[in-house]
């Protein structure tokens, strides 16, 4: 008879993950489960029995695994069974903190979003950025005022903050722009860093918005810097990580800290432009915010606005990979569900 490796496998790990559940409350019971196992008639001896007819390249391996199987099983109703041991009619508690640890059956898998965070990372790294992270309770000054939007200015109505109630000076950082002060602060230019990390707003939870998500910020400052060096990195950088044949578009927009300020499009990933649900019939989807630095933000973290110029983007990690991945609902990055989690896994480079 022919023996197929894989369902060998399947019966021991399944064999490895009962001896791990297996309780006793009463000494007849470890007898059962010796006879279960281990007896003549038992499912290790069955495998036994069986490894005879596996395969001679497979054997050694094959061999090692059930042997292991063998001593678990041996050393568990041995633990068992000390339990009753000098006590017979005593029912103790079925831990034995002294027993040899059990294999990890179950393996965890990189959670999406770190693997697209470590895929924008190394895109940047090889054009020289290097990585920089800052808090995710900030002051008022660094995630608003040294970006040009004091108290009052209409533009923080785009970012429900969450104040830290103990001192309203304090929240919760709502976009990681935040770092880029921190960066210019302590920092002689040239600078070029990228700046991943969770943000917060008070934003009601649904499939296409969270009170809490990841964003990446890049920074670049140098004496000559042009918004053609802006597009040409971010061209680089949707071609690396959507295909190259994507194409991006830059529109006009409006952000505080940046002037001129636009927000990317990629060509649709999906419908490769010729216009899908994903895209709204428009074959273009929105990824980032970007613009060259404010000179006024320069000069709010000391650095000489005559002498530098800068370019900045921001963009979402959950929306890059809803996108890649084409997800439709942003809280399953946040339920931890190892079904979803580990489908991600080809995807780690
Ligand atoms: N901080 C912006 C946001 O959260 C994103 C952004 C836009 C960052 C433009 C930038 C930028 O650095 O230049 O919506």
């Amino acid at each position: 008879m022919r023996i197929n490796p894989r369902d060998m496998l399947e019966k021991i790990n399944a064999l490895l993950e009962e001896l791990e559940q297996l309780t006793a409350q009463k000494k007849e019971e470890v007898e059962e489960y010796r006879i279960r196992f281990l007896s003549k008639k038992g499912a290790i001896t069955a495998l036994f029995d069986d490894f005879k007819a596996v395969p001679n390249d497979l054997k050694r391996e094959m061999g090692q695994k059930l042997n292991h199987l063998r001593d678990i099983a041996q050393t568990k109703i041995n633990t068992l069974k000390e339990q009753f041991e000098g006590n017979e009619t005593q029912v103790s508690p079925t831990f034995d903190l002294s027993a040899p640890a059990l294999p990890v059956f179950q393996m965890g898998a990189r959670h999406p979003l770190s693997i697209v965070k470590n895929e924008i990372i190394s895109i940047f790294s090889k054009i020289g950025f290097t990585i920089s992270e800052g808090r995710e309770i900030e002051d008022d000054w660094h995630n608003f005022s040294a970006l040009n939007t004091p108290e009052n200015h209409p533009a923080r109505d785009m970012q429900d903050t969450f104040y830290v109630s103990l001192n309203p000076e304090l929240v919760l950082r709502t976009q990681t722009s935040s770092v880029q002060v921190h960066i210019m602060e302590n920092q002689k230019p040239p600078i070029r860093t990228l700046s991943p990390g969770r943000v917060y707003r008070n934003e009601a939870i649904s499939a296409r918005a969270h009170c809490q998500f990841h964003q990446v910020e890049g920074l670049f400052i140098d004496e000559k810097v042009s918004f053609a060096d802006l597009k040409q990195t971010l061209l680089y950088f949707a071609k690396e990580m959507f295909g190259e044949e994507t194409k991006i578009r830059l529109r006009p927009s409006y952000f505080p800290f940046t002037e001129p300020s636009a927000e990317m499009d990629i060509s649709c990933t999906l419908c490769k432009g010729a216009g899908c649900n994903v895209c709204k019939h428009t074959g273009w989807v929105e990824i980032l915010g970007c613009g060259m630095v404010d000179p006024q933000v320069l000069e709010n973290c000391g650095i000489d606005s005559a002498k530098y110029k800068g370019f900045a983007f921001g963009m979402g990690i959950e929306r890059i990979t809803m996108l890649k991945y084409q997800m439709k609902d942003l809280r399953l990055f946040f339920e931890n569900d190892v079904r979803v989690i580990k489908q991600f896994t080809a995807a780690e480079k």
